[in-house]
């Protein structure tokens, strides 16, 4: 039988999206009852780039699944010294039930589910985060009674990362309007824009980038961003920070939305950066349920996953 992948957010489809949202939160409610990696059946997590809730969360979600988690760094693997990504994915089939793996390019992750008997997860790359949409899809619907469709969401800071990349795509997937603010030389690719707005027009979403924050912020049900350098673009960091700085979450986006809306922010956080102080410690802030549902959506995720392959 042919492995579901979870590369992107559009890996499923929007039904199967609020399918593994609506596990979630059934293995939320009842967190150490659901034992589908009994065996225990074993799950490769290997990191490229540094993690702190990814590498917790998928490690404590598979045990809690009754499973074995294998957490490796890369560098104190072979892939850290060059086997291939398809040699790899053809010995670990042998071994586990499941390779989520947080890593650069795209297309490593690619090569490796082309090669993989077992679902492989995308724990982040350049490109994508959907691990980290699913949890925030979580939260979102736990904060506005269970729903997410016609919500208006607007991410705030460098548009052209894997996050924004998600949120454009997968809260589409979730009949979100989804809005990125970002200056010019930091908004998504055309490509992903297109393709966020072709799932929206499935969906009853809609996707738009503007460069005006607090314009975008009026009536926003979520404000979300992001660091401003991410792993990888440490090099151009001073230049980031100059470029970005009208595009801090800040206590007058938060006043620009409607009274109620959640602030969001994957972490880590960069205080006084991307995010100020008293909006990540204020009232809206949602944050650390945000991380906490990492390890919910992922158990949810992996048990779909694993089911069908
Ligand atoms: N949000 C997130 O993926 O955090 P880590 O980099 O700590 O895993
Ligand atoms: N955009 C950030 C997300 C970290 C979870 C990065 O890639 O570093």
């Amino acid at each position: 039988m042919t492995p579901r992948h979870f590369l992107r957010d559009d890996s499923v489809t929007a039904a199967e999206q609020a399918e593994i949202l609506d596990l979630a939160a059934t293995l939320k409610a009842d967190r150490y009852g659901h034992k589908p990696l009994a065996g225990p059946r074993s799950v490769a997590v290997i990191f490229d780039k540094t993690s702190t809730r990814t590498r917790f969360s998928f490690d404590a979600g598979i045990a809690e699944l009754g499973g074995n988690p294998i957490v490796v760094d890369s560098q104190s693997s072979q892939l850290g010294k060059g086997e291939t990504f398809a040699d790899t994915a053809r010995v670990l089939n042998r071994y586990v039930s499941a390779i989520v793996w947080r890593t650069y390019a795209q297309s490593g992750l690619e090569e490796m589910a082309a090669h993989a008997s077992v679902p492989v997860v995308n724990a982040l790359s350049d490109d994508f985060h959907p691990c980290q949409i699913l949890a925030d899809l979580l939260t979102v619907r736990e904060n506005f009674g269970g729903k997410t469709a016609d919500l208006k969401a607007v991410y705030v800071g460098d548009g052209a990362n894997n996050m924004a990349n998600s949120y454009l795509i997968g809260f589409a997937l979730a009949g979100m309007h989804i809005t990125i603010a970002a200056p010019d030389g930091y908004k998504p690719e055309a490509e992903i824009v297109e393709r966020a707005k072709e799932v929206a027009a499935e969906t009853g979403g809609s996707a738009t980038v503007t460069t005006d924050p607090l314009a975008a912020a009026e009536g926003a049900d979520v404000l979300i961003t992001d660091t401003w350098i991410s792993m990888g673009q440490e090099e151009s960091g001073k230049q980031r920070l100059a470029d970005l700085r009208d595009y801090q979450l800040d206590q007058r986006v938060v006043d620009a939305a409607s009274e109620g809306a959640i602030v969001l922010h994957c972490l880590p956080a960069y205080r006084g950066n991307e995010i100020t102080d008293d909006v990540i410690e204020g009232a809206a802030s949602r944050v650390f349920d945000e991380a906490e549902n990492r390890l919910h959506a992922q158990k949810a995720l992996l048990a779909w996953l694993v089911e069908r392959s």
